[in-house]
């Protein structure tokens, strides 16, 4: 079996809920942007990352993301919204919201998918936490979601794909789970 350093890094980064209060380094960041950047993409780089640090914004994503839970049909969801303990961002520091040009001719969900998997490996490469939270989302659905849309200056025609959060890990992450078996097929 090959092991290198960047097969190491995928199978390591786990999903992270717990962080401590810092913010992360600036070069982190840069690091991890750029990782994003490079994602192979079939829509000409047509997304855009939003960069989201200031703790009041991210409070008040959260806040609005499980307002929009409550009112879906997923009791799962609905529960999560009105659980106060619940912070969809796990007060993580720093989120990054990937989005995409609603005018391109091709459908970018897979395009902002791949970046988000490269800003989650890049930041597990660098010593970060990171979890994809889709929950957010939600939050542009909500009444205040125009009003958000401008206060994070998310690009005009560009949707909201996926997310992420990242921060320095509250304590170690539980080991990955056996891969289920049967999932791989050969044909030679
Ligand atoms: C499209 C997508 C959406 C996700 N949304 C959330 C989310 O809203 N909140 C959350 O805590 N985790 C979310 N996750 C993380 C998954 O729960 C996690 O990746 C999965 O349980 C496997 O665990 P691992 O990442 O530790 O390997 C999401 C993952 C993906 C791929």
């Amino acid at each position: 079996m090959i092991i290198n350093e960047t097969l190491k890094v995928i199978k390591q980064r786990r999903s992270v809920r717990s962080y401590k209060g810092e913010q992360i380094e600036e070069e982190e960041l840069q690091a991890i942007l750029e990782a994003g950047l490079y994602a192979p993409n079939a829509g000409d780089q047509a997304w855009h990352f939003t960069v989201v640090q200031d703790r009041g914004l991210l409070d008040k994503l959260n806040l609005a993301a499980k307002e929009a839970a409550r009112q879906t049909d997923m009791k799962h969801l609905r529960e999560l919204g009105s659980n106060e303990k619940f912070h969809c961002l796990y007060n993580a520091s720093t989120l990054i919201i990937v989005t995409g040009d609603e005018r391109s001719p091709i459908p970018l969900d897979a395009d902002c998918a791949a970046a988000t998997q490269n800003l989650l490996i890049a930041a597990e490469s660098v010593g970060l936490g990171s979890c994809w939270i889709f929950f957010v989302l939600m939050a542009f659905d909500s009444p205040q979601g125009p009003e958000l849309r401008k206060e994070l200056k998310i690009p005009d025609g560009y949707r909201p794909y996926s997310s992420a959060v990242f921060g320095y890990k509250k304590g170690a992450s539980a080991k990955a789970p056996e891969r289920k078996p049967n999932l791989i097929t050969c044909i030679r």
